[in-house]
């Protein structure tokens, strides 16, 4: 990487990590630090730390971490080089000339775009053409008229497997380029169109850009849709339909759905704030997503049992990120897109009045447990008050809690005081439950038994663990490392993901840079960077004084001596093999 050290320093200098941060999480003090629910990973309990001392942050929970260059291209979904921009563009701060390597690599998305706008065009082209006249007739069967097609950038991939790439072709992309975006693939030393004879449906991210397609098929052939597999532009699982037109809606709703078909003709009966899934079951990325543009989710799946089973997963995303779910049932079996064709004129103001009748998704799920139990007879009353109380111990609040009794104690006829006491003590449970989890986690996390990164860790423990001490402290006091390195060769560390990071560090502070993390982030892997993340976030735990990096560098040696004796040893009894072998022939 050819982007030099002193830019990227003032990149950090002027982003301080605790800003940075803030604009995506909301950051509690604690001591030195700051503690937050992570970002990247579901969870109730804060185990996101920021470390602003070292310009660190790091999850206990998920073990992603790094530093600041490292949380926006995690946040932002951006790699190594985009997001220096983003944050220089944040400081005002100017951008070198690139690296040659992630240019290309910047280049081959700008033309991937490129490819998927002009596809994204001819497929709409096609629409209106000859060739795509049994597709605008499917199009207008379905109920859509023009305005929407246009909105939504409808197409027509016609059936001619080569059409789309000759045309590619002829405006100048190439067959790598068509490749990488998806929309074709080689095969017999041709390159065939991943896309033929069906309605195109282009999916746009928030900055406007085509990143992928679905394309469904008009017949009752398999697969009904075929989307674009993620390539550099397009991930499935980070990715909604249609939440670019959807952020703009002025509601605090966003209305779930499950197919593309169902965002679009709510769209066209007016219903602007709907998303939907890309064909797969909803992620937690997408559900932090959603948290990011709304306040309220409406989740609106098929009734079928796949549907539900859907929204009860769904769910329990969506509720982690803090969001109030509402559960929508479309009565008959049909979906949002059916049931409003259905009533003609009348859809609108029928989706509407589904969507105010809808239950939140605690009312939804006590209605769920209550169809498993004959509420006549006592024991269906009891059956029904122990699940219901398993549902309202996962509510926080305890007037939603209070409400709630009050209902199940009209229906069992059992003093809502008592029913408020069974909350509470399932409550107290579940968070206990969850505690020693977390706990178990933690302490999992720490001993590391299975660390990728560092492969050699489990079978040096001891001197692993002081070798994560010594990085950790040296990253933290370089005035200090001439000292150890002095102390410290690098050839004493038994561990070589270790040994590799010291000598980096030594090799930088030798010749006179700086040795932050954010210097090391250049020629690592996330993971690797994340796993220097952890080591600082437990050494802002321990808090180590000189007395204690003197010990850290005790145990290292004398680790290394014990593995010099027992490589000594068995290269000893192998020259005695060896001699004895010898001696017999
Ligand atoms: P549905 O089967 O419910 O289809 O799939 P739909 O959206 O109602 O489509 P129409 O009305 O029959 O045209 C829901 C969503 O699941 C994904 C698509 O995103 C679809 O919109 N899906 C479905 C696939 O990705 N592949 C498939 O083969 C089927
Ligand atoms: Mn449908």
């Amino acid at each position: 990487m050819l982007l030099p050290d002193s830019f990227i320093e003032e990149v950090k200098f002027r982003n301080d990590i605790t800003d940075v941060v803030s604009s995506y999480v909301t950051l509690k003090r604690r001591g030195r630090n700051f503690v937050g629910i992570c970002p990247f990973h579901s969870e109730k309990t804060a185990s996101f730390n920021v470390y602003p001392e070292n310009g660190s942050f790091y999850c206990f929970g998920c073990g992603v971490g790094g530093d600041v260059i490292t949380f926006i291209e995690k946040i932002e979904n951006l790699d190594y080089i985009e997001s220096l921009k983003f944050l220089s563009a944040r400081a005002s701060i100017q951008m070198p000339e690139n690296d040659k390597k992630s240019e290309e690599l910047s280049n081959l998305k700008r033309r991937i775009y490129e490819a998927n706008r002009e596809s994204a065009r001819y497929f709409h082209r096609s629409l209106y053409s000859k060739a795509g006249k049994e597709a605008l007739s499917y199009l207008y069967n379905r109920g859509l008229n023009d305005n929407t097609i246009k909105r939504f950038g409808l197409g027509y991939s016609p059936k001619s497997k080569y059409e789309l790439i000759n045309h590619l072709i002829t405006l100048g992309f190439n067959q790598s380029e068509i490749i990488n975006a998806n929309l074709a693939y080689a095969s017999y030393n041709k390159i065939s169109s991943r896309f033929f004879d069906r309605i195109m449906f282009p999916i746009i991210d928030l900055r406007g850009n085509v990143i992928a397609f679905g394309g469904r098929i008009m017949s009752d052939q398999k697969p009904k849709y075929l989307n674009t597999s993620d390539t550099l532009v397009f991930k499935k699982s980070s990715n909604l339909f249609a939440l670019n037109f959807a952020k703009n809606d002025e509601s605090d709703t966003l209305i779930l759905v499950e197919g593309y078909m169902d965002v679009i003709a709510l769209n066209q009966a007016g219903f602007k704030n709907v998303i939907a899934t890309l064909g797969t079951a909803l992620t937690s990325e997408q559900a932090k997503l959603i948290s990011r543009y709304s306040k309220e989710v409406v989740i609106c799946y098929d009734s079928d049992i796949a549907g539900q089973k859907a929204a009860s997963r769904a769910i329990s995303l969506l509720r982690e990120t803090g969001l109030l779910i509402k559960v929508l049932a479309v009565p008959n079996g049909k979906d949002p897109d059916e049931f409003i064709r259905s009533y003609g004129d009348e859809g609108k103001i029928r989706f509407k009045k589904l969507i105010e009748n809808s239950a939140n998704d605690v009312e939804y799920r006590l209605q769920k447990a209550s169809k498993g139990f004959d509420l006549s007879s006592s024991d269906g009353k009891i059956g029904y008050l122990k699940e219901a109380t398993k549902i309202l111990a996962t509510i926080d609040s305890k007037i939603e809690q209070e409400v709630y009794a009050s209902k199940i104690s009209d229906i069992i006829g059992v003093a809502k005081t008592s029913i408020m006491e069974q909350i509470i003590k399932e409550y107290r449970r579940q968070r206990n439950n969850n505690e020693k989890k977390y706990i178990k986690k933690i302490n999992q996390d720490i001993s590391s038994r299975n660390d990728s990164i560092n492969k050699e860790k489990m079978n040096n423990l001891r001197a692993a663990i002081a070798e994560e001490a010594i990085i950790a402290y040296i990253i933290n006091n370089q005035d200090l490392a001439n000292n150890i390195f002095s102390k410290l060769p690098c050839e004493n560390l038994c561990t070589s993901f270790n040994k590799k990071i010291y000598k980096m560090l030594m090799l930088r502070n030798q010749e006179g840079k700086s040795i932050s993390l954010t210097a090391l982030t250049q020629d690592l892997s996330s993971d690797e960077i994340s796993s220097i993340a952890k080591m600082l976030a437990k050494e802002s735990q321990r808090n180590s004084t000189k007395a204690d990096a003197d010990e850290y560098i005790k145990v290292i040696i004398e680790e290394k001596e014990k593995l010099n004796v027992s490589l000594l040893e068995e290269e000893k009894i192998r020259d005695y093999m060896k001699k004895l072998k010898e001696s017999k022939n």
